[in-house]
């Protein structure tokens, strides 16, 4: 979609993105003043006719775009959206169905990626402020569970000591992005601690499998971070129109395996990014753009 074609989905979005008054006050009361969960579920929301889920990218077309109006919009009323070139070749709006040619491969659309706990793009200079997720179609069975721990929860579960550890030790995040793909697993100098920002009320990142420890103590604690968040996260099973809005900086998230039959029925989601600061990022990159390449500092 040329910039032209997704500024002209945006403005609809906004004037008629389907959203009640009630949903958009709850939006941006999560965008205001949060919540200590972390997200926020609309449930049921409008999103129109669904045709059968693709077997294939190349398959994918879906005529009523009620959908993506009421997710931009969503997504509008957070921040601006925005997309990286290495996921989905820089679409605004991202499609995720199984794909039985990609079902071993470790990327976004394959079944295993999204299985551990991890903070979206923890390693990017531009990280995501919000991610949204909206269910066009949930997997038959109904195994899907996605899973949300948030940095308040976590937070309650450590020592005053875990905490101040978490703050001051800079940990080594290898970025998963390539020149152009996903799953890789790059050193990129990139040494920054997982709690940051407010100490009484910290930001949080987390990515365990893309995490270099400089220590055995660091190991020690990362490995009981990971349990810890485990142990507080918040399982929501994602039905069709289901709107879940998590905020990334303030949580980690991963999703239960689910069974992919590639009969037209398999899970279908949509997927957003929003960030609060594009201004402030154009000022840094010297460049006006919603798509970003891989940026490692500002
Ligand atoms: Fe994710």
């Amino acid at each position: 979609m040329s910039n032209r074609d997704f500024d002209l989905l945006l403005s609809a979005s906004i004037r008629n993105g389907g959203l009640s008054q009630e949903q958009i006050a709850r939006i941006l009361e999560f965008k205001l003043f949060g919540n200590p969960s972390g997200y926020l579920l609309l449930d049921g929301t409008a999103i129109g006719e669904i045709p059968s889920t693709p077997a294939s990218r190349s398959e994918l077309r879906k005529p009523d775009d009620t959908s993506e109006r009421l997710l931009l919009q969503a997504t509008a009323l957070l921040g601006e959206p925005i997309g990286y070139v290495q996921e989905s070749g820089g679409a605004i709006v991202n499609n995720f169905f199984p794909q039985q040619m990609q079902s071993r491969a470790a990327t976004s659309d394959s079944f295993d990626t999204e299985l551990d706990l991890h903070t979206e793009n923890a390693f990017h200079a531009i990280q995501p402020d919000y991610l949204l997720l909206l269910c066009l179609r949930q997997d038959p069975a109904a195994e899907a569970i996605t899973y949300i721990a948030s940095v308040d929860r976590i937070l309650e579960r450590l020592s005053y000591e875990q905490q101040a550890f978490l703050l001051n030790e800079p940990y080594n995040f290898f970025s998963d992005y390539g020149a152009s793909e996903k799953n890789q697993r790059i050193d990129i100098n990139k040494h920054q601690t997982v709690l940051y920002g407010d100490p009484d009320a910290p930001f949080f990142r987390f990515d365990p499998h893309f995490m270099v420890a400089y220590s055995e103590r660091a190991q020690r604690a990362l490995d009981t971070l990971r349990g810890v968040a485990w142990e507080v996260v918040e399982p929501v099973r994602l039905s069709r129109g289901d709107l879940l809005i998590i905020d990334n900086r303030r949580t980690a998230h991963a999703r239960s395996p689910f069974t992919a039959h590639f009969d037209g029925n398999d899970r279908w989601m949509q997927r957003t990014f929003a960030t609060c600061n594009l201004r402030f990022y154009t000022e840094r990159l010297g460049k006006a753009s919603r798509i970003f390449e891989l940026v490692t500092e500002l």
